[in-house]
């Protein structure tokens, strides 16, 4: 769990941090599950899943800077096409680094998804990506 949400921290901005009650969460046995990548041993990129979302929803995905462009994001996105019927997705549509490791994989584009509060200057411009295996 320490090795998640350091990768986190380091990979987002502080306003996409999850809090840790959400990584917290992982222990129990809610919807929410975490698939990791492991070099010798230690985790170098996670990926978490919404089972409460139809399709399943990769919440979030990364790499530890380190361990990054060696194929590790990819390795972690086939396991989960591999198991899974369905898989959506929500990435900022500046991203193109990830909508360009989406697209390899199979996801295609759904539609725009703008949510936050524009009041706060929060509002986030992001893009819809499925992926439908089956
Ligand atoms: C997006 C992210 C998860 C990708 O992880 P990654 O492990 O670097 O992904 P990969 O190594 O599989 O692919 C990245 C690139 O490395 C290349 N690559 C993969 N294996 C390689 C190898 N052995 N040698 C050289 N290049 C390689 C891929 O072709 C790919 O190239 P591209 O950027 O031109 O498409 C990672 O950059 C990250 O954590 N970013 C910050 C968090 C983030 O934005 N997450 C997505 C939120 S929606």
């Amino acid at each position: 769990m320490p090795a998640i949400k350091e990768i986190d921290r380091v990979s987002f901005p502080d306003e996409q941090q999850y809090p840790d009650g959400l990584y917290d969460s992982l222990l129990s046995a809610g919807p929410l599950r975490a698939v990791v990548a492991e070099d010798t041993g230690a985790v170098a990129g996670y990926a978490l899943l919404d089972y409460d979302s139809q399709p399943v929803r990769i919440r979030s995905i990364a790499v530890a800077p380190k361990q990054r462009n060696k194929g590790c994001g990819s390795a972690l996105l086939q396991r989960l096409v591999q198991t899974h019927d369905a898989l959506e997705l929500l990435v900022e549509k500046d991203n193109s680094r990830a909508i360009r490791l989406y697209e390899r994989l199979g996801f295609v584009f759904v539609e725009r998804a703008e949510d936050g509060d524009p009041s706060t200057g929060s509002l986030r411009d992001r893009l819809r990506m499925t992926r439908i295996i089956r």
